[in-house]
Formats: C-alpha cells, structure tokens, sequence
C-alpha cells in the first residue's frame, strides 16, 4: 500500500486538466505518443468524447522514483457545478490534488469551490501554474493569488505547461514525495467507495470503486449497502489505457467491477460495497441520493413520436441515473414528459442527446425547479410544474430552493454584479479581495432566478471576466404566485410560470407583448391575457388577418404549388394548436427571452 497514490486534478474549466493528464499519461508510458495523437484525431468527431482522462474517470499510471515502483491513480472530477456532488465523491476517494491555475488567467471561481471540497476530506493540495509558456502569463500575480489562498510557500508551486511539458516530472515526483499513500485495513471487512459509473453496451454498467478496508476477489458474492442489492463479482480489474483484470484487490487500491448490473439508477456514486458474508459495520459516510433540482416538460412536437421518445428516454436513463421522468400531459402541447434535472446544463445535455443520437424533434417548456407547497390542511406538497401548484387559497407558504453562489470578478465589475444578483432577489454574503483587482462575491440566491438567463447577463455584464459557481443551500420560503397566460380566454398550462409577487405585474405585461410579437395573425382577433387566479393582471391583442393568404399562389405551374403546400405542412408542424389559436414552438420558451 505504500507504494499507491491516489490523486484528482481540481482546475478551472479550461485552465488545462486534461492537456496536463495527457502530459502524465505519455510521460508514465500508459499511453504511448501515438495512440495519444489518435485520441486527439478522435476528438475531432462531435460524437466522441475529448480525451482519454475524460473517458476513463480513473487510470493507472506505473512510476519509478529512486528504483522504487509507484502505481499513481488518476482519479477524474466531473468540471461543472451540475455534477458537484460527484465531485466530492472523486474527491473523497483521494489523498491528494494537484490544484491547476492557468498563469494567465489566475484563480477562478471553479478554482476555489474546489478547492473547500478536498480541504474538507483533508487532501494534500499540490499547487500547479500552468500554461507557463504563454507570453501573457502572470506568475507572481497568480502565485499571490495561491499563496493567499492556501498558505503555501512560493517554492511549493510547480510551473508547468501541458503544451511544452515543462514542469510535468516534477508533478509526478511531488505526487510520490507529497501525497500520503492510503491508510486502511486489508484484513477488515471490505469496504469499497462507488464513486463513478459507465453503462457499456456489452458488458451493463461498470461501477469505478477505491477500497477503502478489506479485499476484493474475483466471484466475491458483494452487496451494494444503500441499495441492499447482492452481485457476483464477475471481473474486478485496474483501469489502465483499458480494463485490466485482476484476481485479488486491496485497501487503497482503485478499480472497477463488472457484475452484470443492468441500469445505471442500480448503482449510486457514493454507495459502499461489501461482502455478503462479512459485511462491514457501517458505509462509508457521506452517502446521498442525488435529486433533480431543474424541471422541465419535454414533448414530441409530433404527437406520433410520443412511443420512440419514450423508447429514447430510457434509453438515456441506462446511462444516466440522475435524468428522471414521468409522463405528463398538457392541454397545449399533449402527451410527453416531466423530467428531472441536476441543473441547466444537464438538461442542455440532455436534450442535445435526444436531438443528435436520437434524432427526436422535441419542444422543451420553461425550466422551473421544484417547490415545497404547505397547504392549509397542514399537508406538504412537492410541486415539479407550476400548472401543477395549488390553486393560492388552498396554499398557506410556498418555498423555493436557495444557493449559495460565489462569483469571482474583476474590481471595475462588482457594481453591475452586485445589481444582477440583487435584481434577481440575492442576498450579499460576503465579499472579498483576492488581489486589489479582483474581489469574490458570495451571495445566497433563489434557484429559480437563475435557471433563466443568469449566466449570459453574468457574462455580458461582466464582459466575459466573471466566473461563478454554486451549491444548493436548503429551502426558504418566498411569496411567489402562480401567473397563467390565456389565449382567447382559454388558459396555456404550458405557460403557466412561477413568479415573486413583486414582479408579477411587469412580468405578466412583458409576457404578453412577447406573445404578441411571437404569435401569427390568424383569421380572428387572438386576446393574450396575464392572469393571476382569476384576476387579469395584463393583457394584448393580435389583431386578425384580413387578406386571403392563398392569394400569392399564381399561375399553373403545379411543382411549385406543391412545394409551397409542402412548405406550409412544414411549418405546420411546429405550430400546436391551442384551442383554436395556432402557437408557434418558439413561444413557449418566451419566458426566457423576456428583455
Ligand atoms: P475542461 O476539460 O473543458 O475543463 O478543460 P481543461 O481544464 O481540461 O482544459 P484543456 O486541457 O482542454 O485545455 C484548455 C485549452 O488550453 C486547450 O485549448 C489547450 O490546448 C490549452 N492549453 C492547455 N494547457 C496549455 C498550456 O500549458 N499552454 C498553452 N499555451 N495552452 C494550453
């Protein structure tokens, strides 16, 4: 055991992880330069993943340090805040992270939530700069910046660069020197941390462990502790380039095992596996079902597809154990789904999924997230749509799920971000110099005001020099109400929204100007009201055609007639008819493009 070393890489988006993961990977020789070179090729095609570190979640590198032999394993963290708790679990199966800071571009925010994720599990923290060979960099700024951070000494810091290779041995030498080799028991009872999962065609789901205490054997009959299921090991194994198998693994070792699980939901990062016969006294802590924090209705924009979205959806939840749905139907867009998300981003990825793998035509509704609705029969509901919010006199408090965000910005864009988060109900936490120039905000906010248009407003208000990331806090109560939209009279469940009372009213009369300009003139007058119960908060009107549109068909030439039939069919087919009104697919995502 003490020749292992188990690592993660904490960075920010784009500061470089996985060129320098690379760098390792051909400097230890578990990938030769020109499988790496046809990885790299391989990326160009859309359908593949980038990266060998990506795809693998855990690889074995072999290294020698003064004769001795080392097997150092790379443990691989999920880069974005949707998958945090992930995170947390790579991180935990770890004794030590190499902390990367692009030298040009200093800590960000991804940088620091990291960062308090392996300081809590107490990991040795291995400071790199990269990106050294970039004529902009600013070591000193940054390596201020680090220190500060961490209080570690200037020496400590690595340069590095994982275009050149600089830097890259001695990373792998302050690995071996730095990292504590794993503590545990190999004669206890086994105890093994899930703290990844792939779905394999072939072979079902993989689950990527490190043994915490004990001894895994090949045909070990294992129970997974929080799902209480039994397996057969069937292949227990290392992860090098690919998998290979062994017949005995020990305390501190990281690995897979293949037991014929068949859907990703039976296996959950975090979990503990032991043996049937000598179980061990209790899991591994820090156990949690993930749950869905952003809601959406995904609907087949042809009706006839409803079977093969179904079809496809399963599908993606073979792969995917935090993706949930239920049918769900709506007056409006009729039969489909009411998924679950971790975030915004996983409902991007998603519903690019079913579009490019799939080839569904699918219409998305508004995201929302999820409510506690207490009710004056002293009941609680939980409530994932808002047509689905009981109506307000029988609701005594609603609450919403909070955040707590943490920006890093530049000096000169503290105002504008201040503003930003308090416009959309924020409360300022704390705030904090980094540098003279650069300053951490941290602010709780309701989740519900960011799944909307946070970031690009972040974005461009900040012009490109914000970065941000957030954890779920709890639930607070707030005063929201349930505003409805009509059209001639007859209420659109789809565009049912929640708001905050206070901006009811100019959001109700934004909503219907938005209709207004997103909805065709029909052969009638369409009215769009805004409505709170059953009280017109706003309303417009669209005004009804008068010329007869058919009157631009001329002449006899019938292909061309064909084509423009052929041509209106078409658009038929993204318009949805709401009672007698035709609503074009686009409006039922204006909630998002309010300003
Ligand atoms: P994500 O996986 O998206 O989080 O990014 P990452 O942190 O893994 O960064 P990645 O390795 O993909 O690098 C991001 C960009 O920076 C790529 O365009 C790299 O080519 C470039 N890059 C990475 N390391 C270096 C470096 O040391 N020097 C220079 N000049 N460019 C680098």
């Amino acid at each position: 055991m003490n020749s292992i070393r188990n690592f993660c890489i904490i960075a920010h988006i784009d500061h470089g992880k996985s060129t320098l993961a690379d760098r390792m990977l051909v400097h230890t020789k578990t990938v030769g330069e020109r499988e790496m070179r046809d990885q790299v090729l391989d990326s160009m095609d859309l359908e593949q993943e980038r990266g060998i570190t990506i795809k693998s979640h855990a690889i074995q590198m072999d290294y020698e340090l003064n004769g001795q032999a080392y097997k150092l394993n790379l443990i691989d963290t999920p880069g974005h805040v949707d998958f945090s708790y992930e995170v947390s679990r790579s991180i935990a199966a770890c004794e030590g992270a190499l902390l990367i800071i692009d030298a040009t571009q200093g800590i960000q925010a991804q940088t620091i939530s990291n960062l308090y994720l392996a300081l809590e599990h107490d990991l040795e923290i291995i400071p790199v700069l990269n990106k050294m060979d970039l004529p902009n960099a600013i070591p000193e700024v940054v390596e201020d910046q680090i220190i500060d951070l961490i209080g570690c000494d200037r020496e400590d810091i690595i340069h590095a660069s994982g275009k050149t290779g600089m830097g890259v041995e001695t990373i792998l030498e302050r690995i071996v020197e730095k990292v504590p080799s794993p503590l545990g028991d190999p004669e206890a009872p086994l105890q093994a941390l899930i703290f990844d999962s792939v779905f394999n065609s072939f072979r079902g789901v993989i689950a990527y462990f490190k043994i915490v205490n004990g001894q895994i054997r090949k045909k070990d009959l294992v129970k997974f502790v929080a799902t209480r299921k039994q397996y057969d090991a069937d292949e227990i194994g290392v992860l090098k380039l690919g998998m290979v198998p062994r017949d005995v693994l020990s305390a501190g070792d990281v690995g897979y095992i293949i037991s014929g699980i068949k859907t990703a939901k039976e296996v959950k990062v975090g979990d503990t596996i032991t043996h049937v016969d000598r179980p061990c006294d209790k899991a591994i802590s820090g156990f949690e079902e993930v749950k869905p924090m952003v809601f959406a209705g995904i609907y087949p924009v042809d009706a006839d597809d409803y079977e093969d979205l179904r079809n496809a959806m399963d599908k993606l939840q073979l792969n995917d154990a935090s993706l949930t749905f239920e049918p769900e139907s709506s007056a409006a867009l009729g039969f489909g789904f009411r998924c679950g998300f971790l975030g915004l981003l996983h409902m991007e990825i998603i519903q690019e999924r079913l579009e490019r793998e799939y080839d569904m035509n699918v219409i998305t509704t508004v995201p929302n997230v999820s409510y506690l609705a207490h009710l004056t029969d002293g009941s609680t509901q939980r409530v994932y749509n808002p047509s689905g919010m009981p109506n307000s006199t029988l609701v005594n408090e609603i609450e919403e799920p909070y955040i707590r965000a943490s920006i890093i910005t530049a000096a000169e864009f503290i105002g504008p971000v201040m503003n930003l988060c308090l416009e959309k109900r924020g409360a300022l936490v704390n705030q904090s110099y980094l540098t003279a120039e650069r300053a951490e905000l941290v602010f709780n906010l309701p989740l519900g005001e960011i799944v909307f248009d946070f970031y690009d407003k972040l974005k461009s208000i900040s012009r490109g020099y914000a970065s941000f990331d957030y954890h779920v806090s709890g639930y607070k109560p707030a005063k929201l109400v349930r505003l409805d939209i009509l059209l001639n009279g007859e209420m659109v469940d789809a565009l049912s929204t929640l708001t905050h009372f206070d901006n009811a009213y100019p959001f109700g009369r934004r909503m219907c100007e938005k209709l207004k300009e997103l909805i065709p003139r029909q052969q009638f007058d369409i009215a769009i009201q805004a409505a709170i119960g059953s009280k017109i908060i706003a309303r417009e009107t669209v005004k009804a055609v008068r010329k007869d549109v058919t009157a631009k068909c001329y002449g006899g030439d019938i292909t061309r007639k064909r084509k423009l039939l052929e041509k209106q069919k078409k658009g038929k087919k993204r318009m949805k008819q709401v009672g007698n009104v035709e609503v074009p697919q686009k409006a039922f995502l204006a909630v998002l493009k309010l300003d």
